[in-house]
């Protein structure tokens, strides 16, 4: 090996090899379109990159009216969620070397909620089952003056799971029973739900244990894990709904 190597090595070497990804996008323009329409674009892309970087790229340099929500892109706010080559996943964290570029990557909208435009549905309905088990704390106690409402590590440690939750909607739009029954509270809602009923501190968990025993309540899951398997918080949400559901039956532990 020569000195010259050592020292100087060719700038090639250093070049962070890129590649040309082609993402086939679910448009839909309510303005023009009857029906989404698939379309194709190709974008250089390198393996560290995410898919939120590759529509960023597509909306900056190629069409500027593809549309599509995102705010933190780190995986904190839960506005990117879609379905990326048939999954749910937020696109900040889905990174193009954990997906097969010798295809085409399928990019659509998340399924069961209006869609909008684009990459964009409408989450008022997700948002109003959200509101409707009561996701606040309601203590009927008033604390010593000057203190908390003490918690012991293991009665926090209950509900640790289901704090996680950034309401991204990445499980209530995966599950087969919200897709074909839009009453239904969806896994987000009760996963919002435990985080009070099972919460010490708070006073009105049967309040939102009788909201859950509703027929469109936590008796229409399947238990088909599709929940689970989407959150991108790592959330045991199928656990959490079968926790709710021993509650309904056998009262807060
Ligand atoms: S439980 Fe997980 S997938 Fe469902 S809304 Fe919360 S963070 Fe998203
Ligand atoms: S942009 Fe905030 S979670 Fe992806």
């Amino acid at each position: 090996m020569s000195t010259a190597t050592l020292e100087h090595p060719p700038a090639e070497a250093d070049a962070i090899q890129s590649f040309t990804v082609t993402f086939l996008i679910r448009r839909f323009d309510p303005d023009v379109d009857t029906e989404p329409r698939w379309q194709d674009f190709d974008v250089e892309m390198y393996a560290t990159d995410r898919v939120l970087d590759a529509l960023h790229k597509i909306k900056w340099e190629q069409d500027g009216s593809l549309t599509f929500r995102r705010s933190c892109a780190h995986g904190i706010c839960g506005s990117d969620a879609m379905r990326i080559n048939g999954r749910n996943r937020l696109a900040c964290k889905t990174l193009i070397k954990d997906l097969d570029i010798s295809k085409p990557i399928y990019v659509e909208a998340i399924k069961g909620l209006p869609l909008e435009k684009d990459l964009i549905v409408d989450m008022e309905p997700f948002f109003a089952s959200y509101r409707e088990v009561q996701p606040f704390l309601q203590a009927n106690s008033t604390p010593e003056p000057g203190k908390e409402r003490v918690q012991s590590v293991a009665q926090r440690a209950i509900f640790d799971d289901t704090t996680k939750c950034i309401l991204c909607a990445a499980c209530t739009s995966s599950c087969p029973v919200f897709w074909t029954d839009g009453q239904y509270f969806g896994p987000a809602a009760i996963v919002n739900a435990h985080r009070f009923i099972f919460d010490s501190r708070d006073d009105e968990a049967k309040v939102r244990l009788d909201i859950l025993n509703d027929k469109e309540g936590v008796w229409r899951c399947r238990t088909t894990f599709n929940c689970t398997e989407a959150c991108p918080r790592g959330i045991e949400v199928t656990k959490a709904i079968a926790e709710v559901k021993q509650a309904i039956m056998r009262g807060r532990p």
